[in-house]
């Protein structure tokens, strides 16, 4: 009798387990359906990609234009707005360059100062992610 109700209770358990495991499986695939539905580049990227566009996109598009040539909504700008998508501008400046426009303002690195600094309101990775995400504009 004991080890019946033994085996029977250890068949039970079994049937949960792989009950539980079969509808875990299925939620998860209809989220990354979902994910995939709403989004399928943004999750082929990876996070720094994606956190460097949400915030340019955010802080910056206004500006420098959401595609990165300068022509945001502020375009009546002087000097006008850094042209992310111009090569030999690009190349030009150097991550270091970058990152330090961004952080300090673009008169840190000789320019005017139209471009504020943004290192209080990003901390340095986040920067950096700015800096890999606004190169894509030139692919450079
Ligand atoms: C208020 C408008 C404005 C916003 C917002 C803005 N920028 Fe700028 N940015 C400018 C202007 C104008 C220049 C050109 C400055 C110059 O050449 O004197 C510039 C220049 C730059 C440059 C080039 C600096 C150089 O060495 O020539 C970089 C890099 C840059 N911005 C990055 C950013 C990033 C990243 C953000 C968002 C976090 C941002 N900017 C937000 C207006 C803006």
């Amino acid at each position: 009798m004991r080890t019946r109700t033994i085996a029977i209770l250890a068949a039970l358990s079994v049937l949960v387990v792989t009950g539980c495991g079969k509808k875990e499986g299925g939620k998860a695939k209809k989220n990354a359906m979902t994910a995939a539905d709403s989004a399928a580049a943004a999750s082929k990227q990876p996070f720094a990609m994606k956190e460097g566009r949400r915030l340019y996109n955010h802080y910056c598009g206004v500006c420098h234009g959401e595609t990165g040539d300068g022509a945001g909504q502020y375009y009546g700008l002087t000097p006008t707005p850094a042209n992310f998508t111009d090569r030999a501008f690009m190349k030009s400046l150097s991550d270091e360059v970058l990152f330090k426009s961004i952080n300090e303002g673009s008169a840190a690195v000789g320019k005017s100062n139209m471009c504020p600094p943004w290192g209080n309101s990003f901390n340095p990775e986040e920067i950096e992610f700015i800096v890999g995400y606004i190169k894509t504009f030139s692919g450079r």
